[in-house]
């Protein structure tokens, strides 16, 4: 079962191929991540798959209905949550909970949702004068109020602060228990790891990789990442030649090795150092993430 079918979905802005033909499919209790960075087309999908915004070509089929067709049948079904809310500056966070909570046929107790979202203590206070981390999780609480069987959240936990996105990653863990699917943005890799049961990784409009978060990564990396901060090697050609070494990629003074044999590509390293005179310090050994799986399909950190 399905409550999500996109095929080939584009939409061009003017010369611009915004979204090149993507396709996807969520199922209910799955948390779906579209991750990539600024302007891959995460809001332009979501804006379409909510019913928005009009594409120029494939099907959305949402809880079995197109958003374009029955957008009030859509609407109705599901909770959105938008990177840039217009929200009524004079109401107060409770006055636009219970607002939202009306437009549903069976939303969620608006207090319970209030207090999910940590803004009990502001429920008098106007939105406007909500902080920017306060109105974002006023935003996602307007989307949760819905009780929808799908929830879309654009880049939810952009902004704020540690405490609140953890907060926040145990409300979405929630959401997925309940049964609904949560459809969400992020270019946070760390957050997609810990939170998404299959991720598409999105640049320029097109899914370059999709699947469940670790088996991606295994499927991509055998090796491990090793870094070091030090400009002396980025131009060095014998790293290359460092016993297990896969792959160099370095950005700026920083230099990532991805090795199979990490021990023996360190104690090489070290030699290499020893012969050039160039110290290799704070070395750091990771195993890979969804970050080296962005930077080794396309060349580019996510977070310019
Ligand atoms: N209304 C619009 N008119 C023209 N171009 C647009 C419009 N909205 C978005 N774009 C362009 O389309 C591309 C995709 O934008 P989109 O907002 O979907 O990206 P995104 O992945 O959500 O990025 P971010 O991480 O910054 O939110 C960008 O190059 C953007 O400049
Ligand atoms: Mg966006």
């Amino acid at each position: 079962m399905t409550c999500i079918k996109v095929k080939d979905l584009k939409k061009s802005y003017g010369s611009l191929q915004a979204v090149d033909g993507i396709s996807f499919e969520v199922r209910p209790g799955e948390i779906y991540g579209l991750l990539g960075p600024n302007g891959a087309g995460k809001t332009t999908t979501i804006e379409m798959l909510v019913g928005l915004r009009t594409r120029d070509s494939g099907t959305v089929d949402i809880l079995g209905y197109d958003p374009q067709v029955a957008p009030e049948k859509v609407k109705s079904g599901i909770g959105v949550q938008l990177q840039s809310p217009a929200m009524f500056p004079r109401l107060t966070v409770l006055e636009l909970v219970e607002l939202f909570a009306s437009f549903y046929q069976d939303p969620l107790p608006v207090d319970e949702v209030i207090e999910m979202v940590g803004l009990t203590e502001k429920k008098k206070a106007q939105s406007r004068k909500l902080s920017g981390g306060q109105m974002h999780r006023l935003a996602i609480a307007l989307a949760i109020v819905s009780n929808g069987r799908i929830i879309f959240l654009d880049e939810p936990t952009t902004g704020l602060d540690p405490q609140a996105r953890r907060n926040l990653w145990e409300v979405i863990l929630g959401l997925k228990k309940s049964g609904k699917a949560v459809f969400l943005t992020t270019h946070y890799m760390d957050e997609a790891e810990k939170l998404c049961d299959w991720v598409a990784i999105v640049d320029q409009g097109r899914i370059i990789a999709e699947g469940h978060p670790e088996t991606l990564i295994d499927e991509h990396f055998k090796e491990r990442a090793l870094e070091f901060e030090q400009p002396a090697y980025v131009n060095e050609k014998r790293l290359e030649k460092l016993t297990g070494v896969k792959k160099i990629v370095t950005d700026g003074d920083l230099v990532t090795l991805y090795t199979e044999t990490v021990s023996q590509t360190i104690a090489e390293l070290f030699d290499l150092a020893k012969e050039t005179g160039q110290p290799v310090n704070d070395i750091a050994v990771r195993r890979s993430t969804l970050e080296d799986l962005f930077l080794k399909l396309t060349g580019r950190r996510i977070r310019e």
